[in-house]
C-alpha cells in the first residue's frame, strides 16, 4: 500500500531526477546541436488560417529534412513566434528571434503588410528572411536580406486582368478593394493599369476601410454600374461577408475575380455557395499538373487527412528552399546564408520550379483556379512576362 510519507519520498525523488535531467544529459549542450531558425506568422487573430496553414506546410518539411539527417549533421529547429495577425507584433517577434534566440534565418510572413514590418527588423539587422507568399513589390525593394518564394503583385494584377479581358472576354469591371491594405491597394493598381492598357473600362473603383463588416451601400453601387465582372482582391475573412452581402444585393457570385489573399478553406466553408464560378489567382492548386506537387501532395494527406491550401505548399517550398540555400552555405551563419539564397537555380518545388532574380523575389508561374462544388479547382496556369 502506498502510505504518505513513502508517496511524498517518491515524490521528491521524482522531483529531484527532474531537477538534476538537464545537467547530468548535458541538457545545455544538447539545444546548441540544433539550429535555430525563427518563424512569424498569424497563428491567431483574423487571419489565423493563413499562420495555422503555413506552420502545417513547414512542419512537413522540417521533418524530412530531419529524417533524412538534417543539415551538416545538425537537426534544424523551427522557432514559432505568432504575431496576432498585427504588424505591431510582426516586427516585435522577429527583435525577439534575432535577439533572444539567435535565429539564423527568418521564415514569415503570409500578409505583406506584416512582412513589410517584419522585414524592416530582419534587414537592418542582417539576418535573411524568406517569405513564403508575400506578393507586393515592397516587401523585398532595397532590402538585401528579404526574399520571397513567390510571385509578385505587378504580374499577378496583369495575370488576372489578362484573364478576365482575353479569356472571360469581359470589357467592363468593377474594381473594390481594402483601401489601407498594401497587398489590396497594389494589386488593384496593378489590374486597373493593365485592364485599361488592354482597352477595358474600369466603370467603378472603391475602396473599403480594412475592418469594415457591413458593405451592402458599396455592394448597390457596384451593382449600379453594372460592371461584368468585379476584381475583389482582398483576403479571405473580408471576402466572405462581401459574398454573402453581395447575394443580397442581387449580384451573382460567379462575376467576382480575386487574387491569393482569397486562398483558405474558411471561403468556402463561409461562402462557396454563394462565390460557384468565381475564379482567383494563385500559388498552387491540389490538382496542379506538375511532377513536384504530386510527391507534396501524398506526404500532406499521409500526415494530415487533407488537402494543402496554397498556403502549406508555399510554406513548405519557402522551408526547403532555405534549407537548401543552408545546406549550399560555407557556414551555417547569416551572411554565408544570404550569399546562398541569392544564388538559388531552378530549385524543384512543390508550387514549381524557382530561381531568385536580382530583386529576391521568384518568377514563379500563376495559377487561375475556378470555385466548383465547393472545392477550388486547377484552371489554367499562366507564366507573368
Ligand atoms: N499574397 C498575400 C499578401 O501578400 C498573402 C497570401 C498569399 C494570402 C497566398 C493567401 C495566399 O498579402
Amino acid at each position: 500500500m502506498l502510505t504518505r510519507r513513502t508517496l511524498t519520498r517518491s515524490l521528491t525523488t521524482v522531483a529531484l531526477a527532474f531537477l538534476a535531467l538537464p545537467f547530468a544529459s548535458g541538457g545545455c549542450t544538447k539545444k546548441s546541436d540544433e539550429i535555430p531558425v525563427g518563424a512569424f506568422l498569424s497563428l491567431s487573430g483574423s487571419d489565423s488560417t493563413f499562420g495555422t496553414d503555413t506552420r502545417d506546410g513547414i512542419e512537413l518539411a522540417v521533418d524530412e529534412t530531419n529524417a533524412a539527417g538534417g543539415i551538416k549533421g545538425k537537426k534544424v529547429k523551427v522557432l514559432y513566434e505568432d504575431d496576432k495577425s498585427t504588424t505591431q507584433e510582426a516586427s516585435q517577434k522577429v527583435r525577439q528571434l534575432i535577439d533572444r534566440d539567435k535565429v539564423v534565418a527568418i521564415l514569415g510572413e503570409v500578409a505583406s503588410s506584416r512582412s513589410l514590418a517584419g522585414g524592416l527588423i530582419a534587414n537592418t539587422s542582417h539576418v535573411p528572411m524568406v517569405t513564403p507568399s508575400s506578393t507586393a513589390v515592397e516587401v523585398t525593394q532595397g532590402r538585401e536580406w528579404v526574399f520571397r518564394t513567390c510571385f509578385t503583385d505587378d504580374k499577378q494584377g496583369q495575370v488576372a486582368a489578362r484573364f478576365v479581358r482575353n479569356e472571360l472576354k469581359k470589357s467592363r469591371v468593377g474594381v473594390f478593394y481594402a483601401a489601407q491594405d498594401t497587398y489590396s491597394s497594389g494589386l488593384a493598381k496593378s489590374f486597373r493599369d493593365e485592364f485599361r492598357k488592354l482597352g477595358g473600362e474600369v466603370v467603378v473603383d472603391k475602396g473599403y476601410q480594412k475592418g469594415e463588416t457591413n458593405f451592402t451601400t458599396y455592394l448597390n453601387e457596384l451593382k449600379g454600374a453594372s460592371p461584368e465582372v468585379v476584381f475583389v482582391p482582398n483576403y479571405y475573412n473580408e471576402m466572405v461577408q462581401i459574398a454573402r452581402q453581395a447575394k443580397q444585393v442581387g449580384l451573382a457570385g460567379s462575376m467576382f475575380v480575386g487574387g491569393d489573399g482569397w486562398d483558405s478553406a474558411n471561403l468556402i466553408e463561409g461562402a462557396g455557395a454563394e462565390l460557384e464560378g468565381a475564379y482567383f489567382t494563385n500559388h498552387y492548386a491540389p490538382d496542379v499538373p506538375w511532377p513536384n506537387s504530386k510527391k507534396f501532395l501524398a506526404a500532406f494527406k499521409t500526415r494530415y487527412k487533407r488537402e494543402p491550401s496554397s498556403l502549406s505548399a508555399q510554406g513548405y517550398d519557402a522551408t526547403k528552399l532555405l534549407f537548401d540555400a543552408m545546406t549550399r552555405a560555407s557556414e551555417v551563419a547569416p551572411d554565408a546564408i544570404r550569399k546562398a539564397l541569392v544564388e538559388t537555380k531552378d530549385f524543384q518545388g512543390a508550387t514549381g520550379t524557382m530561381s531568385m532574380d536580382k530583386d529576391r523575389n521568384a518568377n514563379k508561374p500563376i495559377v487561375v483556379v475556378k470555385i466548383k462544388d465547393k472545392k477550388f479547382t486547377y484552371a489554367s496556369q499562366v507564366m507573368a512576362e
